[in-house]
Protein backbone atom coordinates (compact mmCIF):
# COMPACT_ATOMS: atom_id res chain seq x y z
CA UNK A 1 0.00 0.00 0.00
CA UNK A 2 1.22 3.48 -1.05
CA UNK A 3 1.82 5.15 2.70
CA UNK A 4 -0.18 8.17 1.94
CA UNK A 5 -3.79 9.07 3.00
CA UNK A 6 -4.60 12.19 1.79
CA UNK A 7 -7.60 14.04 3.73
CA UNK A 8 -9.56 14.16 0.40
CA UNK A 9 -8.73 12.43 -2.67
CA UNK A 10 -10.45 14.81 -5.59
CA UNK A 11 -8.87 13.17 -8.54
CA UNK A 12 -9.43 9.82 -7.32
CA UNK A 13 -13.20 10.39 -6.67
CA UNK A 14 -13.20 11.93 -10.07
CA UNK A 15 -11.27 8.85 -12.01
CA UNK A 16 -14.38 6.14 -10.77
CA UNK A 17 -17.25 7.77 -12.69
CA UNK A 18 -15.44 9.90 -15.39
CA UNK A 19 -17.02 8.90 -18.20
CA UNK A 20 -19.98 9.57 -16.76
CA UNK A 21 -19.06 12.79 -16.00
CA UNK A 22 -17.61 13.63 -18.68
CA UNK A 23 -20.67 12.43 -21.49
CA UNK A 24 -22.98 14.45 -18.84
CA UNK A 25 -21.03 17.59 -19.07
CA UNK A 26 -20.40 17.14 -22.46
CA UNK A 27 -24.15 16.70 -23.56
CA UNK A 28 -25.49 19.39 -21.00
CA UNK A 29 -22.81 22.39 -22.70
CA UNK A 30 -23.45 20.98 -25.74
CA UNK A 31 -27.26 21.98 -25.93
CA UNK A 32 -26.24 25.48 -24.59
CA UNK A 33 -27.93 24.66 -21.36
CA UNK A 34 -25.90 27.39 -18.95
CA UNK A 35 -28.39 29.87 -16.99
CA UNK A 36 -31.56 28.23 -15.25
CA UNK A 37 -32.16 25.65 -17.91
CA UNK A 38 -34.32 22.40 -17.93
CA UNK A 39 -31.33 20.61 -15.62
CA UNK A 40 -31.53 22.57 -12.65
CA UNK A 41 -35.53 22.81 -13.24
CA UNK A 42 -34.97 18.61 -12.55
CA UNK A 43 -32.02 18.91 -10.15
CA UNK A 44 -33.88 20.85 -8.01
CA UNK A 45 -37.26 18.44 -7.49
CA UNK A 46 -35.18 15.47 -7.38
CA UNK A 47 -33.11 17.22 -4.08
CA UNK A 48 -36.42 18.19 -2.73
CA UNK A 49 -37.68 14.96 -3.35
CA UNK A 50 -34.52 13.30 -1.47
CA UNK A 51 -34.38 15.67 1.15
CA UNK A 52 -38.38 15.78 1.75
CA UNK A 53 -39.45 18.76 1.62
CA UNK A 54 -42.13 20.45 -1.04
CA UNK A 55 -39.28 23.00 -2.98
CA UNK A 56 -35.78 23.43 -3.68
CA UNK A 57 -33.66 26.03 -4.96
CA UNK A 58 -30.25 25.82 -6.49
CA UNK A 59 -27.97 28.93 -5.21
CA UNK A 60 -24.32 29.55 -5.77
CA UNK A 61 -23.48 28.14 -3.08
CA UNK A 62 -24.32 27.70 0.96
CA UNK A 63 -23.62 30.81 1.83
CA UNK A 64 -25.54 32.35 -0.67
CA UNK A 65 -28.29 29.83 0.58
CA UNK A 66 -27.49 31.15 4.06
CA UNK A 67 -28.07 34.89 3.32
CA UNK A 68 -30.99 34.88 0.83
CA UNK A 69 -32.86 32.63 3.72
CA UNK A 70 -31.98 34.90 6.24
CA UNK A 71 -32.49 37.81 4.05
CA UNK A 72 -35.80 36.63 2.63
CA UNK A 73 -36.72 35.99 6.72
CA UNK A 74 -36.88 39.61 7.46
CA UNK A 75 -33.68 39.81 9.39
CA UNK A 76 -31.40 43.05 9.35
CA UNK A 77 -30.37 45.67 11.41
CA UNK A 78 -31.28 45.33 15.01
CA UNK A 79 -31.68 41.91 15.08
CA UNK A 80 -30.12 38.63 16.85
CA UNK A 81 -29.62 35.85 15.53
CA UNK A 82 -28.62 32.99 17.76
CA UNK A 83 -26.25 30.08 16.54
CA UNK A 84 -22.77 28.35 17.11
CA UNK A 85 -19.33 29.27 17.39
CA UNK A 86 -18.06 25.62 16.03
CA UNK A 87 -18.95 26.11 12.08
CA UNK A 88 -17.76 27.81 8.90
CA UNK A 89 -17.21 31.24 9.45
CA UNK A 90 -20.07 31.44 6.44
CA UNK A 91 -22.82 31.01 8.90
CA UNK A 92 -22.08 33.76 11.72
CA UNK A 93 -20.83 36.47 8.41
CA UNK A 94 -23.97 36.06 6.68
CA UNK A 95 -25.92 37.41 10.09
CA UNK A 96 -23.18 40.46 10.26
CA UNK A 97 -23.94 41.28 6.54
CA UNK A 98 -27.43 42.14 7.18
CA UNK A 99 -26.47 44.01 10.08
CA UNK A 100 -27.66 41.66 12.63
CA UNK A 101 -25.84 40.45 15.54
CA UNK A 102 -24.52 36.84 15.90
CA UNK A 103 -24.98 35.31 19.40
CA UNK A 104 -23.26 32.55 19.83
CA UNK A 105 -24.61 29.43 22.28
CA UNK A 106 -22.24 26.97 23.64
CA UNK A 107 -22.03 23.16 22.04
CA UNK A 108 -22.54 19.81 23.67
CA UNK A 109 -21.08 16.62 23.59
CA UNK A 110 -22.18 15.76 19.98
CA UNK A 111 -20.42 19.06 19.00
CA UNK A 112 -23.55 21.22 18.06
CA UNK A 113 -25.46 23.47 19.56
CA UNK A 114 -26.64 23.21 23.43
CA UNK A 115 -30.23 23.61 23.13
CA UNK A 116 -30.81 23.51 26.70
CA UNK A 117 -28.73 26.68 27.10
CA UNK A 118 -30.83 29.05 23.80
CA UNK A 119 -33.46 30.03 25.76
CA UNK A 120 -31.76 32.32 28.49
CA UNK A 121 -30.13 34.06 25.31
CA UNK A 122 -33.51 35.05 23.98
CA UNK A 123 -34.36 38.58 23.81
CA UNK A 124 -36.67 41.17 22.88
CA UNK A 125 -34.24 41.45 19.63
CA UNK A 126 -33.99 37.61 19.00
CA UNK A 127 -35.22 37.14 15.79
CA UNK A 128 -33.84 33.61 14.04
CA UNK A 129 -31.96 30.90 15.58
CA UNK A 130 -29.38 29.02 12.92
CA UNK A 131 -29.12 25.51 14.01
CA UNK A 132 -25.61 23.47 12.79
CA UNK A 133 -25.56 20.05 11.58
CA UNK A 134 -22.35 19.43 11.55
CA UNK A 135 -20.04 16.35 10.43
CA UNK A 136 -23.28 14.69 9.43
CA UNK A 137 -25.26 14.82 12.41
CA UNK A 138 -28.35 16.40 13.17
CA UNK A 139 -28.17 19.20 15.68
CA UNK A 140 -29.10 16.83 19.47
CA UNK A 141 -33.02 17.55 20.20
CA UNK A 142 -34.59 19.50 17.43
CA UNK A 143 -38.05 18.68 18.58
CA UNK A 144 -37.05 21.08 21.90
CA UNK A 145 -35.75 23.72 19.51
CA UNK A 146 -38.38 23.78 17.62
CA UNK A 147 -40.54 23.74 20.88
CA UNK A 148 -38.31 27.07 21.97
CA UNK A 149 -38.85 28.49 18.42
CA UNK A 150 -42.28 28.23 18.98
CA UNK A 151 -42.78 28.99 22.10
CA UNK A 152 -40.78 32.69 21.40
CA UNK A 153 -41.85 33.08 17.78
CA UNK A 154 -38.54 32.74 16.38
CA UNK A 155 -37.77 31.84 12.53
CA UNK A 156 -35.55 28.66 12.35
CA UNK A 157 -33.28 28.16 9.28
CA UNK A 158 -30.87 25.30 9.35
CA UNK A 159 -27.05 24.97 8.66
CA UNK A 160 -27.44 21.49 7.11
CA UNK A 161 -23.73 22.16 4.66
CA UNK A 162 -22.78 19.04 6.02
CA UNK A 163 -26.00 17.15 6.60
CA UNK A 164 -27.17 16.20 3.53
CA UNK A 165 -29.14 12.77 3.75
CA UNK A 166 -28.94 12.74 7.99
CA UNK A 167 -31.89 11.95 9.77
CA UNK A 168 -33.58 12.70 12.88
CA UNK A 169 -36.58 10.32 13.94
CA UNK A 170 -36.71 10.23 9.90
CA UNK A 171 -37.04 13.44 9.29
CA UNK A 172 -34.42 14.99 7.07
CA UNK A 173 -31.78 17.61 7.75
CA UNK A 174 -32.81 20.81 6.39
CA UNK A 175 -36.62 20.02 6.70
CA UNK A 176 -37.47 21.23 10.16
CA UNK A 177 -37.46 25.00 10.14
CA UNK A 178 -38.24 27.41 7.62
CA UNK A 179 -35.55 26.39 5.66
CA UNK A 180 -32.48 24.00 5.13
CA UNK A 181 -29.61 25.12 3.69
CA UNK A 182 -26.92 22.57 1.62
CA UNK A 183 -23.57 23.19 0.83
CA UNK A 184 -21.92 21.49 -3.01
CA UNK A 185 -18.69 22.75 -2.26
CA UNK A 186 -16.22 19.54 -4.03
CA UNK A 187 -15.04 18.18 -0.72
CA UNK A 188 -19.05 17.82 0.39
CA UNK A 189 -21.26 15.00 0.15
CA UNK A 190 -22.81 15.90 -2.94
CA UNK A 191 -19.56 17.59 -4.42
CA UNK A 192 -20.05 19.80 -7.42
CA UNK A 193 -17.14 20.47 -9.72
CA UNK A 194 -16.88 24.07 -8.21
CA UNK A 195 -19.15 25.85 -5.77
CA UNK A 196 -23.14 25.15 -5.98
CA UNK A 197 -26.02 24.97 -2.88
CA UNK A 198 -29.50 25.46 -2.36
CA UNK A 199 -31.93 26.09 -0.10
CA UNK A 200 -34.82 23.73 0.46
CA UNK A 201 -38.72 24.75 1.58
CA UNK A 202 -41.78 23.32 2.35
CA UNK A 203 -43.21 27.25 2.22
CA UNK A 204 -44.64 27.58 -1.10
CA UNK A 205 -44.07 32.09 -0.87
CA UNK A 206 -41.14 32.07 0.90
CA UNK A 207 -39.89 29.25 -2.37
CA UNK A 208 -40.95 32.08 -4.79
CA UNK A 209 -39.55 34.74 -2.54
CA UNK A 210 -36.11 32.65 -2.88
CA UNK A 211 -36.16 32.25 -6.58
CA UNK A 212 -36.68 36.03 -7.33
CA UNK A 213 -33.58 37.30 -5.15
CA UNK A 214 -31.42 34.45 -6.53
CA UNK A 215 -32.34 36.03 -9.95
CA UNK A 216 -32.16 39.61 -9.68
CA UNK A 217 -35.49 40.40 -8.08
CA UNK A 218 -37.01 38.72 -11.57
CA UNK A 219 -40.08 36.31 -11.31
CA UNK A 220 -41.45 35.25 -14.62
CA UNK A 221 -40.21 37.36 -17.52
CA UNK A 222 -38.59 40.30 -17.33
CA UNK A 223 -40.37 42.31 -14.43
CA UNK A 224 -38.19 43.13 -11.15
CA UNK A 225 -40.53 42.27 -7.89
CA UNK A 226 -38.15 43.30 -5.63
CA UNK A 227 -34.57 43.55 -4.57
CA UNK A 228 -32.64 40.81 -5.66
CA UNK A 229 -28.97 39.51 -6.48
CA UNK A 230 -27.14 37.22 -8.83
CA UNK A 231 -26.92 33.88 -7.13
CA UNK A 232 -28.08 30.91 -9.33
CA UNK A 233 -26.48 28.01 -9.58
CA UNK A 234 -24.94 26.91 -12.83
CA UNK A 235 -26.79 25.12 -14.89
CA UNK A 236 -23.95 22.51 -15.61
CA UNK A 237 -23.37 21.79 -12.02
CA UNK A 238 -27.18 21.10 -11.39
CA UNK A 239 -26.65 18.24 -14.26
CA UNK A 240 -23.64 16.83 -12.84
CA UNK A 241 -25.48 17.16 -9.41
CA UNK A 242 -28.56 15.22 -10.65
CA UNK A 243 -26.29 11.83 -11.71
CA UNK A 244 -23.83 12.20 -8.51
CA UNK A 245 -27.46 12.03 -6.32
CA UNK A 246 -27.98 8.82 -7.30
CA UNK A 247 -24.95 7.62 -6.54
CA UNK A 248 -25.36 9.74 -2.86
CA UNK A 249 -26.74 6.64 -0.34
CA UNK A 250 -24.11 4.26 -1.36
CA UNK A 251 -21.41 7.03 -0.59
CA UNK A 252 -23.18 7.59 2.25
CA UNK A 253 -23.53 3.44 3.45
CA UNK A 254 -19.93 3.46 2.73
CA UNK A 255 -18.86 6.34 4.76
CA UNK A 256 -21.04 4.99 7.76
CA UNK A 257 -19.05 1.37 7.30
CA UNK A 258 -15.60 3.79 7.44
CA UNK A 259 -16.81 4.94 10.68
CA UNK A 260 -18.02 1.69 12.08
CA UNK A 261 -14.28 0.64 11.25
CA UNK A 262 -13.05 3.87 13.28
CA UNK A 263 -15.08 3.77 16.00
CA UNK A 264 -14.93 -0.31 17.04
CA UNK A 265 -11.08 0.02 16.14
CA UNK A 266 -10.25 3.54 18.61
CA UNK A 267 -12.62 2.52 21.00
CA UNK A 268 -10.30 1.03 23.49
CA UNK A 269 -8.00 4.35 23.43
CA UNK A 270 -8.88 5.86 26.63
CA UNK A 271 -6.88 8.96 25.05
CA UNK A 272 -9.74 9.98 22.34
CA UNK A 273 -13.36 10.90 22.78
CA UNK A 274 -14.95 9.21 19.38
CA UNK A 275 -17.95 10.36 17.56
CA UNK A 276 -21.01 8.78 18.73
CA UNK A 277 -20.99 5.52 16.30
CA UNK A 278 -23.72 5.18 13.35
CA UNK A 279 -27.03 3.79 14.85
CA UNK A 280 -28.50 0.87 13.01
CA UNK A 281 -32.55 1.81 14.53
CA UNK A 282 -31.71 4.78 16.76
CA UNK A 283 -33.14 8.39 16.46
CA UNK A 284 -30.14 9.55 14.39
CA UNK A 285 -29.18 8.66 10.99
CA UNK A 286 -25.45 10.28 10.96
CA UNK A 287 -24.23 10.39 7.10
CA UNK A 288 -20.25 11.43 8.30
CA UNK A 289 -19.38 14.79 6.18
CA UNK A 290 -16.23 14.24 8.55
CA UNK A 291 -15.14 12.30 11.22
CA UNK A 292 -14.00 13.98 13.88
CA UNK A 293 -12.71 13.58 17.40
CA UNK A 294 -11.00 14.90 20.26
CA UNK A 295 -7.57 13.60 21.38
CA UNK A 296 -5.43 14.59 24.02
CA UNK A 297 -1.94 15.63 23.11
CA UNK A 298 -3.84 16.65 19.60
CA UNK A 299 -0.86 18.83 18.28
CA UNK A 300 1.72 16.50 18.52
CA UNK A 301 -0.77 13.51 17.41
CA UNK A 302 -1.32 15.61 14.18
CA UNK A 303 2.88 15.52 13.70
CA UNK A 304 2.98 11.85 14.00
CA UNK A 305 0.42 11.22 11.53
CA UNK A 306 2.04 13.87 9.04
CA UNK A 307 4.96 12.39 9.77
CA UNK A 308 3.73 8.73 8.37
CA UNK A 309 1.88 10.55 5.33
CA UNK A 310 -1.49 10.80 6.84
CA UNK A 311 -3.12 14.22 6.11
CA UNK A 312 -5.25 14.73 9.85
CA UNK A 313 -7.36 18.20 9.88
CA UNK A 314 -8.25 20.53 12.36
CA UNK A 315 -11.74 22.22 11.28
CA UNK A 316 -11.17 25.95 10.26
CA UNK A 317 -7.59 25.41 10.91
CA UNK A 318 -8.76 24.41 14.99
CA UNK A 319 -10.77 27.83 16.09
CA UNK A 320 -13.91 28.84 16.34
CA UNK A 321 -15.19 31.42 14.74
CA UNK A 322 -15.04 34.20 17.81
CA UNK A 323 -11.80 33.14 18.34
CA UNK A 324 -11.06 34.89 15.14
CA UNK A 325 -9.65 37.89 16.80
CA UNK A 326 -9.99 40.05 13.71
CA UNK A 327 -13.79 39.52 13.82
CA UNK A 328 -14.45 40.56 16.95
CA UNK A 329 -16.80 38.44 18.79
CA UNK A 330 -13.84 37.34 21.20
CA UNK A 331 -15.96 38.80 24.08
CA UNK A 332 -17.97 35.30 24.01
CA UNK A 333 -17.04 32.87 26.91
CA UNK A 334 -18.16 29.26 25.40
CA UNK A 335 -16.21 26.37 27.75
CA UNK A 336 -17.26 23.87 25.60
CA UNK A 337 -16.38 25.09 22.26
CA UNK A 338 -13.33 26.32 23.46
CA UNK A 339 -12.15 22.91 25.03
CA UNK A 340 -13.33 20.99 22.10
CA UNK A 341 -11.19 23.21 19.96
CA UNK A 342 -8.10 22.39 22.15
CA UNK A 343 -8.56 18.89 21.23
CA UNK A 344 -10.83 18.22 17.87
CA UNK A 345 -8.74 16.12 15.06
CA UNK A 346 -10.74 15.34 11.79
CA UNK A 347 -9.41 11.77 9.95
CA UNK A 348 -9.40 11.12 6.48
CA UNK A 349 -13.60 10.27 5.50
CA UNK A 350 -14.42 9.43 2.15
CA UNK A 351 -16.08 6.99 0.08
CA UNK A 352 -13.13 6.14 -2.04
CA UNK A 353 -10.82 5.32 1.05
CA UNK A 354 -9.99 1.55 1.18
CA UNK A 355 -9.63 -0.49 4.05
CA UNK A 356 -6.22 -1.41 4.43
CA UNK A 357 -5.75 2.39 4.30
CA UNK A 358 -8.10 3.01 7.31
CA UNK A 359 -5.92 -0.13 9.41
CA UNK A 360 -3.11 2.10 8.22
CA UNK A 361 -4.47 4.79 10.21
CA UNK A 362 -6.08 3.18 12.88
CA UNK A 363 -2.52 1.99 13.44
CA UNK A 364 -0.54 4.92 13.45
CA UNK A 365 -2.69 6.40 15.74
CA UNK A 366 -2.58 3.27 18.48
CA UNK A 367 1.34 3.45 18.31
CA UNK A 368 1.36 7.17 18.73
CA UNK A 369 -0.31 6.33 22.14
CA UNK A 370 1.54 3.35 23.27
CA UNK A 371 4.98 4.78 22.78
CA UNK A 372 3.99 7.92 25.28
C1 LIG B 1 -21.28 24.42 8.29
C2 LIG B 1 -21.07 25.16 7.02
N1 LIG B 1 -21.86 26.21 6.73
C3 LIG B 1 -21.71 26.90 5.58
C4 LIG B 1 -20.75 26.56 4.67
C5 LIG B 1 -20.61 27.39 3.43
O1 LIG B 1 -20.77 26.63 2.28
P1 LIG B 1 -20.27 27.14 0.86
O2 LIG B 1 -18.80 26.93 0.81
O3 LIG B 1 -21.01 26.27 -0.11
O4 LIG B 1 -20.66 28.57 0.74
C6 LIG B 1 -19.92 25.46 4.90
C7 LIG B 1 -18.90 25.07 3.93
O5 LIG B 1 -17.86 24.58 4.22
C8 LIG B 1 -20.08 24.74 6.11
O6 LIG B 1 -19.31 23.69 6.39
Amino acid sequence: MDKKVKYFDYPVQFKVHEKEYMEIIRETLSRGAYILCEDLKRFEENLAKFVGTKYAIGVGNCTDALLLSLYAAGIGPGDEVITVSHTFVATVEVIKFLGAKPVFVDITDDHNMHVELVEPLINSKTKAIVPVHLNGHICKDMDKLMAIAKKHKLIIIEDAAQSLGATYKGKGAGTFGLSGCFSFYPAKLLGAFGDAGAIVTDDAEFAEKLRMIRNHGRGKGTDIGLWGLNCRMDNVHAAVLDLKLKKLPDWIKRRREIANMYNSRLSSLKELRLPPPPEENGDYYDVFQNYELEAERRDALVKHLNENGIEAMLSWGGKGVHQFNALGLNNFKLPRTEEFFSKAIMLPMYPELKDEQIRYIVQAIKDFYAKR
